[in-house]
C-alpha cells in the first residue's frame, strides 16, 4: 500500500483545501499555512470534494463559533467515508483550546495550534496507518516573519499583514490569551518588505493586523512609527489597522493617522460596555469617561474619522442600568459601525472561574436586539451626514445586483455602490453620495 507519506517522498503534489472561521488574524494565518504547504509538495485545491487534505482553521471566541465547526465535522465525516485516504486537520484556536478532545469524534487526523504551522508538513507526513498528529505548543517568539503568505482569500486589491501575535491583556471574558499565547511583535523590516511586495503586485490596501496593535514594539519602533513607515511606501497604497485597545490608543497614533492622507480615517475601538462596573469586571483597564475622552481626541484631530466598536451584551451581573449605560455611551461616541455579541462563557477564563454567568439568555437576547437597533439608527445617521459629499472610493469589484454597478469603500470603510462603466477593480474613483441605507452608501461618479 502506498501511504500519504510515500506519496510525498515521490513528490507527487497533493491538493489541500482550507476553510477559515473567525477573525481577520485567522484569515491571515490561513495564508501562512498555504505558503508552508505550497513549499512542501502541496497545491491549493479550491474544490473540497477533490482535496486530499482538508483543513479547518477555527475560532473559539464564543460557543457558537465552535458549534459551527462541530457541525462542519459531521459533514466531513461523510466525505471521509467516501475517500479513505482523506486527511482532516483542525487548526487554530479550537485546536489550542480543546487539544486531544478533538480526536474523539473519529473524524480529525491532525490537531495543530496557531504556533505550530511550520511543522505541518512533518505532522501530515506522520499520519499513516491510523496515526494521529498533534502539536499545540505555544511559542514566545514565533511570528512567521520570514514566511511569504500565499494570498488565497484575495480580491487582488486588499491584503492583511500580520504585525504581531498573541495577547496578554487578559480581558476576563476572553479566551484569546490562552489560545494564542504571549504577545510578540514582528521585525519591521519584514513587514515593510511584505508591504512593498504587495504594492508592486498591484495591491492597493493593506490592513496591519494584531490583537492589540497599539502595543506593537520592536527595537524602539512603536506602532505610530511603523504606520508612518508603511504609509510612506506610496501615497496610492491605503493603510488600515485592527484592533486597537482603548487603553493604549496614543495621541501619537492619532497624529499619524491625521497626517497621512493614505492612512484610512477609520478606527476600530472596542468599547465592550459603557458601564464602569462592567468594564472593571471585564478587566478592560479603562473607564467609560476615558473611552469617551479618547473618542473626543480622535474627532478633534480627525473630524471625518469613522469609529467602529465591539459590544458584549449580558456580561456577568449586568443590570438594566449597566445596559442603558452601554446604549448611551454608543450614542455619545457616535459609533459608525459595531460588531455586537451576547456574552458566551469560556472555560478557563477569569470570568468563568470567578463570576457567574447569571443574565438569563432571553434578557441577553433582548439587550442585544436593543443594541443592534440603536446601532442601525446611529449608522443611518452617520450615512445621512455623507449625503452630497464627495469621497474617494477604492473599487473592489462589481455589485452583486448588477454588473454595471461597481462597489468599493471610502477611507471611512463605508461601502459605496455606484453606476460606472469607465473604471475597474483597483481604481480610485471620486464619488458623490446621493442616497443611503444604514448599511450602504449610493452615489454617482464625479466627472
Ligand atoms: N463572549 C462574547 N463576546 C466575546 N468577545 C470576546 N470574548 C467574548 C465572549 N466570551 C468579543 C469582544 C471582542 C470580540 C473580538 O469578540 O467584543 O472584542
Ligand atoms: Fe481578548 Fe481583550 Fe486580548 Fe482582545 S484585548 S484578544 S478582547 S483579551
Amino acid at each position: 500500500m502506498i501511504t500519504f507519506a510515500d506519496d510525498l517522498i515521490c513528490m507527487e503534489k497533493k491538493g489541500f483545501y482550507i476553510e477559515t472561521y473567525g477573525c481577520q488574524m485567522n484569515f491571515s494565518d490561513s495564508e501562512i499555512i498555504a505558503s508552508v504547504l505550497k513549499n512542501n509538495f502541496f497545491e491549493f485545491e479550491p474544490d473540497i470534494n477533490k482535496a486530499d487534505l482538508i483543513l479547518l482553521n477555527t475560532c473559539s471566541i464564543r460557543d457558537n463559533a465552535e458549534q459551527k465547526v462541530f457541525n462542519r465535522l459531521k459533514h466531513l465525516k461523510f466525505l471521509k467515508k467516501k475517500n479513505n485516504g482523506l486527511i482532516i486537520g483542525l487548526l487554530g484556536c479550537m485546536a489550542e483550546r480543546l487539544k486531544e478532545e478533538l480526536f474523539a469524534e473519529g473524524v480529525v487526523d491532525l490537531v495543530a495550534g496557531p504556533d505550530s504551522y511550520r511543522e505541518l508538513p512533518q505532522l501530515i507526513a506522520s499520519i499513516q496507518g491510523g496515526n494521529k498528529a498533534f502539536n499545540v505548543m505555544l511559542s514566545a517568539e514565533e511570528t512567521y516573519a520570514d514566511i511569504n503568505p500565499v494570498r488565497i482569500n484575495t480580491n487582488g486589491i486588499s491584503a492583511f499583514i500580520s504585525i504581531m501575535r498573541g495577547c496578554q491583556n487578559f480581558c476576563s471574558y476572553c479566551v484569546v490569551p490562552f489560545t494564542r499565547g504571549k504577545e510578540r511583535s514582528r521585525e519591521p523590516e519584514t513587514i515593510m518588505a511584505e508591504a512593498k511586495k504587495l504594492f508592486s503586485e498591484g495591491f492597493k490596501e493593506i490592513t496591519l493586523l494584531g490583537q492589540n496593535v497599539n502595543s506593537y514594539t520592536y527595537n524602539n519602533i512603536g506602532f505610530p512609527k511603523l504606520m508612518a513607515m508603511v504609509a510612506e511606501i506610496n501615497p496610492a497604497l491605503r493603510i488600515r489597522f485592527a484592533t486597537s485597545h482603548p487603553k493604549d490608543l496614543s495621541d501619537d497614533l492619532i497624529a499619524v493617522i491625521a497626517a497621512y492622507p493614505n492612512i484610512c480615517k477609520a478606527i476600530h475601538l472596542p468599547l465592550q460596555s459603557g458601564s464602569d462596573t462592567m468594564l472593571k469586571l471585564m478587566n478592560r483597564k479603562y473607564t467609560r469617561d476615558y473611552y469617551l475622552s479618547r473618542v473626543e481626541a480622535i474627532y478633534k484631530a480627525i473630524p471625518d474619522c469613522a469609529i467602529s466598536t465591539d459590544i458584549i451584551a449580558g456580561f456577568c451581573s449586568e443590570t438594566e442600568q449597566d445596559h442603558q449605560d452601554t446604549l448611551s455611551a454608543m450614542r455619545e461616541a457616535k459609533i459608525d459601525y459595531a460588531f455586537m455579541f451576547k456574552y458566551s462563557q469560556r472555560e478557563g477564563t477569569k470570568a468563568a472561574e470567578t463570576l457567574t454567568d447569571d443574565v438569563p439568555d432571553d434578557v441577553k437576547t433582548q439587550r442585544l436586539n436593543e443594541i443592534i437597533a440603536l446601532q442601525q439608527e446611529l449608522s443611518l445617521a452617520s450615512n445621512k451626514k455623507d449625503l452630497g459629499k464627495v469621497f474617494e472610493v477604492l473599487v473592489e469589484g462589481t455589485s452583486k445586483r448588477s454588473s454595471r454597478q461597481l462597489t468599493g469603500r471610502t477611507s471611512q470603510n463605508k461601502v459605496v455602490v455606484f453606476t460606472d462603466s469607465e473604471h475597474t477593480t483597483g481604481d480610485y474613483v471620486q464619488v458623490r453620495i446621493t442616497d443611503c441605507t444604514s448599511g450602504t452608501l449610493k452615489g454617482e461618479v464625479v466627472v
